[in-house]
């Protein structure tokens, strides 16, 4: 089984994605992280994110080792990724490793869940499940401002939703692989929703997709 989630910052598919492969034995893969990844690279080596040759060669120098580290969740991070995002070059750096994640999950997992911006859309166009989860930006700049105080992060709140509407508009206007709610995909705002709520929801629509695809779940 092939989960596919996307959505903008905070919209809650990174808890889904991992209750969903809990649930049904899956491995996860936070597409986010690599992008994040790149970022660091880049910030570590003086690199410049705008450079599409420059950003494509971080892409393509990571290992999965840079896939782990507290830095990956600095909000300076996911700024730069989002910019880094937008080279083509790096999209296609990182296309392969996605592709193999969800064709041979690791450690025997029966199938995987990938969480990220374009994974119905480009990386995973059949797969089996699909969900765009969102949420109105306030709702989920409260969210990241609640999620950075527990690390003991201090910001502004009003800061955190102007960051995350910037984020939003350069993930959806880029030219390649825009984030985009494909047409199959099952659309889940967890505006008015907590975790469980959202869980329970993505929960019942994958087995009724996978009862009507005439599949064991
Ligand atoms: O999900 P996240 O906040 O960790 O993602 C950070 C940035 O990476 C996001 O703003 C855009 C980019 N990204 C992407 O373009 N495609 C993905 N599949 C995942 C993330």
């Amino acid at each position: 089984m092939v989960i596919a989630i996307d959505g903008p910052a905070a919209a809650g598919k990174g808890t889904l994605a991992r209750r969903l492969a809990e649930q049904f034995g899956l491995a996860h893969l936070d597409t986010g992280l690599l992008y994040r990844a790149t970022a660091v690279r880049l910030l570590l080596d003086g690199g410049d994110p705008n450079s599409e040759l420059t950003a494509s060669a971080a892409a393509r120098s990571l290992s999965t080792n840079d896939l782990r580290g507290p830095e990956l969740l600095d909000e300076q991070v996911a700024r730069l990724a989002s910019v880094v995002a937008v080279h083509d070059g790096v999209r296609a750096a990182l296309l392969d490793f996605q592709r193999s994640f969800a064709a041979s999950p690791p450690n025997g997992a029966r199938g995987a869940v990938l969480d990220g911006r374009d994974i119905g859309s480009v990386i995973l166009p059949d797969a089996d499940i699909k969900i765009f989860v969102t949420a109105s930006s306030e709702v989920r700049a409260e969210r990241r401002y609640q999620e950075l105080r527990a690390r003991g992060v201090h910001s502004i709140k009003s800061l955190v939703l102007k960051k995350i509407q910037e984020r939003d508009e350069r993930d959806r206007h880029r030219e390649v692989a825009p984030m985009v709610p494909v047409e199959d995909a099952f659309l889940l705002d967890t505006t008015n929703m907590d975790a469980d709520a959202a869980f329970e929801a993505a929960y019942e629509f994958v087995m009724l997709r996978q009862t009507s695809n005439g599949r064991n779940v």
